[in-house]
């Protein structure tokens, strides 16, 4: 299978995406109001991870087209609130169709993981016509992103079967985590109100 040619769209994708999202940064920097993202990543799978995720859901290497998260997108946020305000962004949008929507933050997954996810499917250019291609974005606190990360990294460590004890540590740090972001979000209002109550003196 030459790779390159069938993951290029998927490239394409994700670098148009990048430069959207970005673009919506940018925006509020320009107003200077504070922006409801703070950063954006953005990977496309590598072919590894491919294969391995199509045997394991037993999907024909002819249909990885099937894949939803072979572009990938990660929107990372200050505050819960803002995750909230890009997924009325992104919904709001007309240059991508929503095909799912998944809410791991009201309800979180047993490891103790939290995000926003949303499976698009966004229409590419290519050099045979246009191609609609599917993407997953993540959407997540810095706190959510740190833990995140460090499980991701654990979870490789382990080769996917991490020992029941730091399981446990895990669920206990992203509950921290979650505390962290809901304490934070109890700061900014208070510092809200303070300037409100400021400017009107
Ligand atoms: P997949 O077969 O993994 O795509 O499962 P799914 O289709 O049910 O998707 P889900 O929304 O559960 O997860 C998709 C992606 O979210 C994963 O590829 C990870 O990047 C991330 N993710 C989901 N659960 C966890 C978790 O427990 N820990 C970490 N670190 N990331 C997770
Ligand atoms: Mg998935």
């Amino acid at each position: 299978m030459n790779w390159e040619a069938v993951l290029a769209p998927y490239s394409q994708v994700v670098e148009e995406l990048k430069v959207k999202l970005k673009g919506m940064r940018a925006q509020y920097e320009y107003e200077s109001r504070h922006s409801p993202i703070e950063f954006v990543t953005a990977r496309v799978k590598p072919v590894t991870s491919i294969i391995e995720k199509a045997e394991k859901k037993g999907i024909p290497l002819d249909k990885i087209e099937e894949l939803q998260d072979i572009a990938g997108v990660r929107v990372v946020c200050q505050f819960v609130d803002d995750i909230y305000t890009v997924v009325e962004m992104i919904r709001s949008r007309n240059d991508l169709t929503i095909i799912e929507e998944k809410d791991y933050i009201a309800r979180e997954k047993i490891s103790g993981y939290r995000s926003y996810h949303m499976i698009i499917e966004y229409p590419v250019e290519t050099i045979r016509g246009m191609k609609l291609v599917l993407a997953e974005i993540q959407i997540r606190t810095l706190a959510m992103n740190f833990w995140a990360i460090n499980e991701h990294s654990l979870n490789y460590k382990y080769e996917g079967a991490i020992p029941e004890e730091v399981k446990e540590r895990l669920q206990r740090a992203a509950e921290a985590a979650f505390k962290l972001d809901e304490e934070m979000s109890k700061i900014k209002s208070e510092v809200r109100e303070a300037q409100r109550i400021f400017r009107r003196k």
